[in-house]
């Protein structure tokens, strides 16, 4: 049996009659939606949240799951279910959580260049926290609560130049990457407004990266936070949580991974100076192992020297991280293989050269028609796709308990068109 680190265990297992997910064949699944698809275990999910949950057991804690992961409503509600509140990207993610029944207070509201408009509907909304990106955007948000007769919760987003050794495009607690405003200019920042009646500062926020792979960093990110937040205590600015934003990373290539427990016990004994409540905004570590990919080989082509692509239905449009990030992803056939392991670059469709999943991966004999999962996927996959080529967004279905469901159906042609005059 497969397992992650973190002792959840791998819901796409090999078995006699092919893979499955939780024991639900993935060929009845295609039988029924066809490829490509998106298919996830709420098992694995639930499993993910309560690994994170029981590690801050003992500490006040609330997990904002990032929605920027995967907002798909029925995963959402999966979290809803488990008690889970979210940490939402763009006024459509607050959409999302609402209609998933989560209650504004439940929301924090990240991410830089939020517009008037959705500063607008998040100050209407009333939601738990909005994450200020800049101190001009505080002061946009200042005006418009004065003008709407409201007054706003708030942190600040601090850019701790602290490198998350993850990968460039997706580390962003550096003095190089957009984000938050400068450690040394936020005591400064909060104190300058701390008479400003519209503003109540309620939390201090950071968010380093993500798939982050050990927890030195982490334990920094928190030790510079607990800091500034007692600094702000001392400035009659006091606070009611530290937030420490996500970037917990999962094990894509079974290589030795922080687990939950390891992070938290980096992380706490700096909170506990503050003793102020956690929060946290998990995405990946929630919903990355919970998912695979499933596609159809197209066609298959040898060159001269050797070469051999398999060329999937589903591509870049698809799944993104391969060719955005270069990342790496299990390749799995869904039929047994008793043919031996030779180099594959496993490709899609789309008339770019960087919509490659793998290159040269050692895989069994591969032939037009066979189905191959890509793993690891329920995070950062279907949340990315695009029509690029037109091509239609994929469907997804949800294991649960031996049973599947279609969560979002296939796009068609009519419900892309249907936006053109
Ligand atoms: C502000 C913020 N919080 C949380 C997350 C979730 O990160 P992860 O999926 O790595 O846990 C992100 C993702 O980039 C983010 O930007």
């Amino acid at each position: 049996m497969i397992t992650c680190d973190s002792s959840v265990q791998l819901p796409f297992q090999a078995g006699a009659h092919g893979l499955a997910c939780d024991g639900v064949s993935i060929q009845s699944i295609v039988a029924t939606v066809g490829t490509p698809v998106y298919i996830y275990s709420a098992r694995a999910i639930r499993d993910a949240y309560r690994s994170i949950d029981d590690a801050f057991a003992g500490y006040p804690h609330a997990i904002h799951y990032a929605l920027k992961a995967n907002s798909t409503l029925a995963i959402v509600r999966q979290l809803k279910a488990l008690g889970s509140r979210v940490d939402a990207n763009s006024s459509g993610e607050i959409e999302v959580a609402l209609r998933a029944g989560f209650a504004p207070r439940e929301i924090v509201f990240t991410g830089v260049g939020k517009t008037g408009a959705e500063l607008d509907y998040a100050i209407a909304h009333d939601v738990g926290a909005i994450n200020a990106e800049s101190a001009g955007e505080l002061d946009r948000i200042a005006a418009r609560a004065r003008a709407a007769g409201r007054v706003v919760r708030v942190a600040l987003r601090v850019n701790p130049d602290i490198d998350a050794q993850s990968h460039p495009n997706i580390s962003t607690g550096l003095r190089s990457n957009k984000f938050g405003v400068a450690l040394q200019d936020a005591r400064g920042i909060y104190r300058a407004r701390r008479d400003e009646k519209s503003l109540q500062f309620v939390g201090v926020h950071v968010h380093i990266g993500s798939q982050i792979t050990t927890a030195e960093p982490l334990r920094r990110a928190a030790a510079v936070l607990t800091t500034l937040a007692l600094e702000l205590r001392d400035d009659g600015v006091p606070l009611e949580h530290v937030d420490l934003g996500g970037g917990l990373g999962i094990a894509y290539e079974g290589r030795p991974m922080i687990t939950a427990a390891e992070y938290a016990a980096a992380v706490l004994p700096e909170l506990r100076r503050a003793n102020l409540p956690v929060v946290l905004e998990p995405g990946r570590a929630i919903v990355a192992h919970s998912g695979a990919l499933v596609a159809r080989v197209a066609d298959v082509k040898q060159y001269p020297d050797g070469r051999r692509f398999a060329v999937l239905d589903a591509g870049m449009s698809e799944l993104m991280r391969p060719a955005l990030y270069g990342s790496f992803h299990r390749i799995v056939p869904v039929s047994p293989r008793q043919t031996p392991e030779t180099p594959w670059d496993v490709v899609g469709p789309i008339c770019e050269s960087s919509d490659v999943f793998a290159r040269e991966r050692p895989l069994p004999e591969l032939c037009v028609d066979d189905l191959v999962a890509i793993l690891d996927t329920g995070a950062y996959g279907a949340v990315m796709a695009s029509n690029y080529n037109r091509r239609l967004l994929a469907p997804e279905v949800l294991v649960d308990e031996g049973r599947w469901s279609v969560i979002r159906r296939r796009q068609t042609i009519d419900d892309v068109l249907a936006l053109e005059s």
